[in-house]
């Protein structure tokens, strides 16, 4: 049966276990897949800036044996001649098996997924979802603590156009006794679709506008960047750009084993001194992502994944 991942929700928390399972796999014997996807083609189609997840996917079909064609921006494709989503997809699917598309617009993914008669994977849309980092991110967690359930995940900076957060709070909120700790300045708190799922899910959640006080608590605190390229003025930005920034003594009074995450790319809100604490995994985050991503391929191109 065909299947697309636009939202982290099309997948059951049984499929993302599997998921889980196979990345893990994946990490400990890469040799055991590197011609699981000979002869597949996996397209990515980014219309906006990226360097991980473009990256990730591509270095992920390679892994697996398969090949990539794509393009990397905008301005290099006929969208910039004014083709429509549909029509790009009817294309592309012409020479790909598999596609991942990343769009500025929210719901671009929802019209490639009515058109695309391969795979379709949204690698970022807009403000609102991006299910492959939500993939990257429960591996690294659960790597770290060996199950889902029960954490307490702090979320830290632009909640409300930051689609990794939103993302991942739609991902984390299934799992029993999970908390979030969402901090944030006041123009920029989560949306209230997001503090529905919340609740719909049965998930608890705070909200604050410093770290400090609520950083002994937190499993993981989930830095993000303020994203810039979503505000209607610059003044604004500027004015909230620096309204947080995580140094080695914010950190002083977190658990032992509290981890850091931030999906990348970093401006200001990660001090650099931060990068050899012991709790930093960011760039452990970015190294999953690939498997995450051969696991995924491997999934939507027909594995059967429960065994
Ligand atoms: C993020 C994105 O594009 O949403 N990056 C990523 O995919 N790892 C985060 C961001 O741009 O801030």
């Amino acid at each position: 049966m065909l299947r697309h991942l636009i939202d982290i929700h099309d997948l059951s928390v049984e499929e993302i276990a599997a998921l889980l399972r196979l990345g893990e796999d994946i990490i400990a014997k890469p040799g055991d897949y590197q011609d699981s996807a000979a002869r597949k083609k996996l397209a990515t189609l980014f219309f906006e800036p990226s360097t991980r997840t473009r990256l990730s996917f591509e270095a992920a079909m390679l892994d697996l044996g398969g090949s990539i064609l794509g393009v990397a921006s905008g301005d290099s494709s006929s969208a910039a001649k004014g083709e429509s989503v549909a029509d790009t997809i009817r294309t592309v699917q012409c020479y790909a098996d598999i596609i991942a598309m990343r769009h500025p617009k929210e719901g671009a993914p929802l019209v490639a997924a009515k058109h695309a008669t391969v795979p379709f994977i949204n690698a970022g849309d807009g403000t609102r979802l991006h299910p492959t980092q939500t993939l990257t991110d429960l591996l690294t967690l659960h790597r770290e603590f060996g199950q889902l359930h029960g954490l307490t995940i702090g979320l830290c900076g632009d909640l409300k156009f930051g689609r990794t957060a939103h993302s991942l709070i739609a991902g984390m909120a299934r799992y029993p006794g999970v908390h979030f700790v969402l901090i944030s300045p006041k123009e920029l708190t989560v949306p209230d679709y997001v503090i529905d799922l919340i609740n719909r899910h049965g998930a608890t959640h705070e909200e604050c506008r410093k770290m400090d006080g609520v950083i002994p608590k937190l499993d993981a605190l989930y830095m993000t960047r303020v994203q810039r390229e979503r505000f209607f003025n610059e003044a604004d930005y500027v004015r909230l750009k620096d309204s947080f920034i995580l140094t080695p003594e914010k950190l002083r009074r977190a658990k032992t084993d509290m981890i850091v995450m931030h999906p990348l790319p970093r401006v200001n809100e990660i001090s650099v001194a931060v990068d050899d604490n012991p709790r930093a995994r960011y760039f452990d985050q970015v190294r999953y992502g690939k498997f995450i991503r051969m696991a995924l391929i491997l999934y939507l191109l027909g594995k059967d994944i429960k065994e």
